[in-house]
Order: structure tokens, then C-alpha cells, then sequence
């Protein structure tokens, strides 16, 4: 089983490129079956949930060409099934999309109805409930989300809560719909507006995404696109609070700073030096930081997918902090790795409150999910000591080279598959 084995105390130090955004991209490969044209996307991030989404692509028929590592091009002509697979949904939540880029292109979709997952239960009425207003039968039937329309035509939807999910796929199947439709209260997240602008890129006429309102005028048909992924958000977030939590000064290149806003802003709460380029942004730690409040919401509050990154980094600032999760119910497990690892945090409800303490000491810790798991690495890096982190895969899902990203910063980090291997990374780092 793969672990990474790392010795911490080692400020990280220089450059880091941050690959395409997983999130986006995942809605961009759905989409691009919405056509029978060529697409081609570029900075893609290779990691393991974008290929499992690529295989589901082409198991429904659509050619799937990987030009290189982060360039693929898919021809959707020749979709022969409207009904995608059960395996694909379990490997991959976000295999939901296909209700929305199915339902749009053929006017049905059967897509099994994913299930909870490690961070809390994930229902999609809100997901359903946009299909119905655009005039589309949905049942739930066998597991699976069974969803038909003679005609899809606009409407306006109001959702219950901001969802990225939601909206995202509700535009899907919007964009060719007759007629308008107008979402109030979209999730305005930098992977929804990217999204948008894909589907515009083939044609869509979408106005607004990212604002309060989307209206989509749905077109007949969508043509061929060549278009690159924005930056990911939340890999940029999580080399920030790394260069934070081993007071170290690294410059994360390839990002979009007015993404990083709310993580900025906290890490300059605490005493780090934050400064904003054109494409990049520069954190310098401080040897001593101080505690801060925050509270996870939509964008462009601060992204719940970068609350254990920012938990771990303050289990080592001075005083008491109080993180609120207000997105999902189970998404502070790692606290009790983190305790093993030396960090006083007590959870209460959706709140962590966690006393700063002076030094972390090393251990053998679970990855119970993919952002939980970074986080758990950076607490390594800066703890005293070797590190071993178990169940890596839920890293390696959103986190391309990861280990080699934090190797070039001067990270003693190593993935290892045996205790003989570890024992010679042991060996080697002293
Ligand atoms: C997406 C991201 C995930 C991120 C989350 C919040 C992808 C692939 N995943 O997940 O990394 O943590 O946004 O930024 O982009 N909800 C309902 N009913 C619905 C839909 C959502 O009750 O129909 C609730 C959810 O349980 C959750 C909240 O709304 O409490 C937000 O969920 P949502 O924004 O939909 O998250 P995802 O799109 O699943």
C-alpha cells in the first residue's frame, strides 16, 4: 500500500507550478460530449479523478485522444449509450454531470445516484429539481437517476442552497433548452464561471456566471472548442498554507490571485507575508504566527475545501482559533490524526477550536479524504520527526505529483510502498 514518508522541519523554499483545476475540469470533460465536434483541452490536471471521468467518457462511446499529459481531445459523435455505469459513480461522485450533459444533447440520461462520501451525505435534489423545472421527467429508479424530456424548455430556478453541483449542471442541460432560463442563487465558485465560459467557447450563450443571476438562452446545437483549464484554486491554497506552516517563503506560479482572496487574507490575519503577482503569489512564514476565525462558505468566502489546510497551519499559531464548517457535516476527521501528531483541537458540532501549540511531533497518520490528506502532509512537513501518511490514493484524486511538487520546494517527502523502502528513505535523509 502507498504511503508518503516525510521528515518535517524543513521551511519550504522557491518555486511551484500549480496544475489545471480538478473541479473545473470535471464539468468541462461532461460537457465536451455535448457536441459531435473535435474539443480540445489543455491543462488538464493528470490526476486520478479526471482519468477515471475520462474512462466513463469513452466506456459511453466518445473517442477519447490524450495528446499529451495535460492536453485531450474528444469526439463525441459516436455516444452509443445514454446510460453510464455504476462503477464510474462510485469511483467518482462528480460522474453526476453526465445527467446534465445527457439530458441536454439526447434529451435522457440514466446515471446512478451517487452516494454520501467521507466529508458528510451529499444529496442532489437541488441537481433534480432544476431538471424538472426544464420540463424533464426524473425518477429515481433502481439506484439510478432516470431522467427523460420530450422538450427541454427555460425556466426559472431559485436554489434552496448555493450549490456548485447544482448549478453547474443545470446549465448543462440549460444550454439547449428552448427558450431562457434564468438560476437565482448559483453557487458563483471560479470553477462555475469556467465552466460557463467552455460552454460559450462551443456556442452556449450563458451571461453572468460568477454573479447572482445566470441567464442562459439555450441554443439549437454546439460546435468544437479548443480551451485550457484555469488554475487550480485550491492546490494554490494548499502550497500557500505549506510555505505558512514551515515558515518557509515560496512563490506558487500559474494561479489566478483574485481566487486566492479569502486565503490570503486569513494568512495575512496570522502574520505572513502575502504578495500578489500577475499570475503568481508569494507567502512568507513567520516564526510566529497568531490565531485567527474562520468560516468556511460559497465563494467567495473561504472554500471549505481548504479548511483542513488552514486548521492544520493554525494548530501551530499562537492562541485559540475557531473554525466554523458550514458547507459540510463531516469534515473535521483528521482531528484526531492531528492530535496524534501533537495539535490540541476540540470539535464541537460543525466548530474546531484549536489551541496553538509550539511544535508538532511526527507520526503515522490516515488520509480519511483528499483535502484532509494534503493537510495531514503539511502538518508533516512541519512537524518534528518522520511522518508516515496511509491511504494516499484520496490524495492522488485532486493532487497531481504532489510528493515531486514539495520535493522541488526542499521537502524531505518521499511515496514509499514498502517498510523496506521506507527504511531506506530513513536511511537517506538522516
Ligand atoms: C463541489 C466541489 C467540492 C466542494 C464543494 C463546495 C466539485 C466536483 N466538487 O462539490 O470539492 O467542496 O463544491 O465548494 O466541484 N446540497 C444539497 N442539495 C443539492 C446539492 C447540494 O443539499 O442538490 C448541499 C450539500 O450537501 C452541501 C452544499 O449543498 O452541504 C454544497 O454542496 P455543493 O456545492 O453542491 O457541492 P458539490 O458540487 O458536491
Amino acid at each position: 500500500m502507498e504511503q508518503y514518508i516525510m521528515k518535517g522541519g524543513n521551511p519550504l523554499v522557491g518555486e511551484v507550478t500549480v496544475s489545471g483545476a480538478k473541479n473545473a475540469a470535471l464539468g468541462i470533460l461532461a460537457a465536451s460530449i455535448m457536441t459531435d465536434e473535435d474539443v480540445l483541452i489543455e491543462n488538464l490536471p493528470d490526476v486520478r479523478d479526471i482519468n477515471v471521468l475520462l474512462e466513463a467518457i469513452e466506456e459511453i462511446g466518445a473517442s477519447v485522444k490524450r495528446l499529451d499529459r495535460h492536453t485531450v481531445q474528444i469526439n463525441a459523435a459516436k455516444i452509443h449509450a445514454v446510460s453510464v455505469d455504476d462503477e464510474y459513480i462510485r469511483r467518482i461522485r462528480a460522474s453526476y454531470y453526465f445527467i446534465g450533459a445527457l439530458l441536454g444533447k439526447y434529451k435522457s440520461a440514466q446515471v446512478p445516484l451517487p452516494g454520501g462520501c467521507n466529508i458528510g451525505s451529499r444529496p442532489i435534489d437541488q441537481h433534480l429539481k432544476g431538471f424538472r423545472a426544464l420540463g424533464a421527467r426524473v425518477e429515481v429508479s433502481g439506484g439510478a437517476v432516470v431522467a427523460h424530456a420530450i422538450d427541454l424548455v427555460g425556466s426559472h430556478i431559485y436554489l434552496d442552497m448555493v450549490s456548485v453541483g447544482a448549478t453547474i449542471n443545470i446549465m448543462m442541460a440549460a444550454t439547449l433548452a428552448e427558450g431562457e432560463t434564468i438560476i437565482e442563487n448559483p453557487a458563483k465558485e471560479p470553477h462555475v464561471v469556467d465552466v460557463a465560459n467552455f460552454l460559450n467557447s462551443m456556442g452556449a450563450n450563458i451571461k453572468g456566471a460568477g454573479t447572482d443571476v445566470i441567464r442562459i438562452r439555450g441554443v439549437k446545437h454546439l460546435h468544437g472548442t479548443e480551451y485550457s483549464i484555469i488554475p487550480d484554486q485550491i492546490e494554490a491554497g494548499t502550497f500557500m498554507c505549506a510555505a505558512a506552516i514551515t515558515r518557509g517563503d515560496v512563490m506558487v506560479q500559474n494561479v489566478i490571485p483574485k481566487h486566492l482572496e479569502a486565503i490570503s487574507a486569513k494568512l495575512i490575519e496570522m502574520g505572513c507575508e502575502v504578495t500578489e503577482f500577475d499570475e503568481a503569489v508569494r507567502v512568507v512564514g513567520r516564526p510566529k504566527h497568531w490565531h485567527t476565525d474562520i468560516k468556511t462558505l460559497p465563494y467567495p468566502g473561504f472554500p471549505t475545501d481548504m479548511q483542513p489546510q488552514m486548521t492544520v497551519t493554525l494548530a501551530l499559531a499562537e492562541g485559540t482559533s475557531v473554525v466554523t464548517e458550514s458547507i459540510f457535516e463531516n469534515r473535521f476527521k483528521y482531528v484526531d490524526e492531528l492530535s496524534r501528531m501533537g495539535g490540541r483541537v476540540k470539535v464541537e458540532g460543525n466548530t474546531a477550536i484549536i489551541t496553538g501549540v509550539k511544535q508538532l511531533t511526527g507520526a503515522q497518520v490516515n488520509a480519511p479524504d483528499l483535502r484532509a490528506g494534503a493537510a495531514l502532509v503539511i502538518a508533516g512537513l512541519a512537524a518534528e520527526g518522520y511522518t508516515v501518511v496511509d491511504e494516499i490514493g484520496y490524495i492522488q484524486r485532486g493532487y497531481e505529483n504532489f510528493e515531486k511538487k514539495l520535493q522541488g520546494l526542499g521537502a524531505m517527502i518521499e511515496k514509499v510502498d514498502s517498510e523496506k523502502e521506507a527504511q531506506k528513505f530513513k536511511l537517506k535523509v538522516g
